[in-house]
């Protein structure tokens, strides 16, 4: 109750702002190209690995092979008290009063120790679990604004807050429940807070790389980055190079300036269709890196990954760094 009360107010008045803000775009061309070597980034998700005894957000951190982790997952978008709801399994499971949120004090020291370390730190959203749809524009501002409240710089709920004061880097929307609704304006009213903030937010869309994504629809056009999942489809492996390159060139003509397109593998056979070994992951990187608009690999998941250990004995990580070189 207490926070649909507090939706209202905040909703609108960044529902003002965003027209200015849509209105000012084109004229001043203020968006920053987002940071990107020539190189390219590794980029890591993390959270819902089962093989967590000796794994942790910071171990990743230190992993120099990893320069973006992207944590999984916000699974719920309205659960109990009206509050999105967080899982990062085994990793953390400490309620916080009546919600689905959970409090995670180890992540929030982490994260400040990625952030130190010149990484980039996305909390992700939905996931194959994430079965909530956003109905209208209201429940995607109302979404926005939670998460913003939850784990970036908004303020009105801090004794929920699940990483206490540290703040993500941005925010990445794994929705995969076949419903694109609302996530064109959740972007829009994410970018609005975005513009008066402390520090630069990214924004990511984790779509299969079936085209098009019935999940993410045309807000695959409004993101800094996609991590488009060349797995569990017809286009992981042979299919990989023709439909990034059909991709990469969607996203040139259509996409916002200086986004990023990223390959996206598996980081152990046992966790989907279409893994890609390391060094075949690197043949197929090689043929697409020098896309303008390559911005890097990713991989499902970190835990995986760093346990995947090739004769060479170089991780999957590692291998994903090599890629880039
Ligand atoms: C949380 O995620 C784990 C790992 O995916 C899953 O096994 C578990 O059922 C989830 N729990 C809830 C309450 O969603
Ligand atoms: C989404 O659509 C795909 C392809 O038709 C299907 O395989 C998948 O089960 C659907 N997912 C959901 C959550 O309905
Ligand atoms: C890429 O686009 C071309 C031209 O539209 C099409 O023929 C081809 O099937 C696409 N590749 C994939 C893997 O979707």
């Amino acid at each position: 109750m207490f926070s649909s009360m507090l939706f209202s107010t905040f909703c609108l008045a960044s529902a003002l702002l965003s027209i200015v803000h849509a209105a000012a775009l084109p004229v001043c061309g203020a968006r920053q190209e987002p940071a990107i070597s020539k190189a390219g980034k590794t980029v890591a998700y993390f959270g819902q690995s089962q093989s967590q005894s000796t794994d942790s957000l910071a171990k990743f951190c230190a992993d120099t092979s990893v320069d973006i982790i992207v944590l999984a997952f916000v699974n719920v978008i309205k659960g109990r008290r009206g509050l999105p709801g967080l899982n990062l399994s085994g990793y953390c499971w400490d309620p916080i009063d009546g919600t689905d949120l959970h409090r995670c004090p180890e992540f929030g020291t982490a994260i400040k120790d990625c952030q130190a370390r010149g990484k980039l730190v996305l909390m992700s959203l939905q996931g194959a679990s994430g079965m909530q749809t956003l109905a209208d524009d209201a429940a995607a501002c109302e979404y926005a604004d939670n998460l913003w409240r939850l784990f970036g710089e908004g303020t009105g709920l801090e004794s929920m807050r699940p990483f206490g004061d540290a703040r993500v880097d941005g925010f990445d929307i794994d929705n995969e429940n076949n419903n694109s609704n609302g996530w064109p304006k959740f972007i829009s009213e994410l970018r609005n807070k975005f513009a008066s903030a402390s520090k630069k937010y990214y924004i990511s869309a984790a779509p299969q790389c079936v085209r098009p994504d019935k999940s993410i629809g045309s807000a695959i056009y409004l993101v800094d980055y996609l991590f488009i999942q060349f797995y569990n489809n017809y286009c992981a492996t042979t299919g990989l190079v023709s439909c990034f390159n059909n991709w990469s060139e969607d996203i040139a003509a259509n996409g916002i300036a200086g986004a990023k397109v990223f390959a996206g593998f598996l980081g152990a056979p046992d966790k989907g269709q279409g893994y890609a070994a390391h060094s075949e992951m690197i043949g197929y990187v090689s043929q697409i890196r020098s896309k303008s608009n390559f911005g890097g690999v990713s991989v499902w998941d970190a835990t995986c990954a760093n346990n995947n250990v090739d004769a060479d004995g170089r991780t999957f990580l590692k291998a994903m760094r090599d890629s880039l070189q």
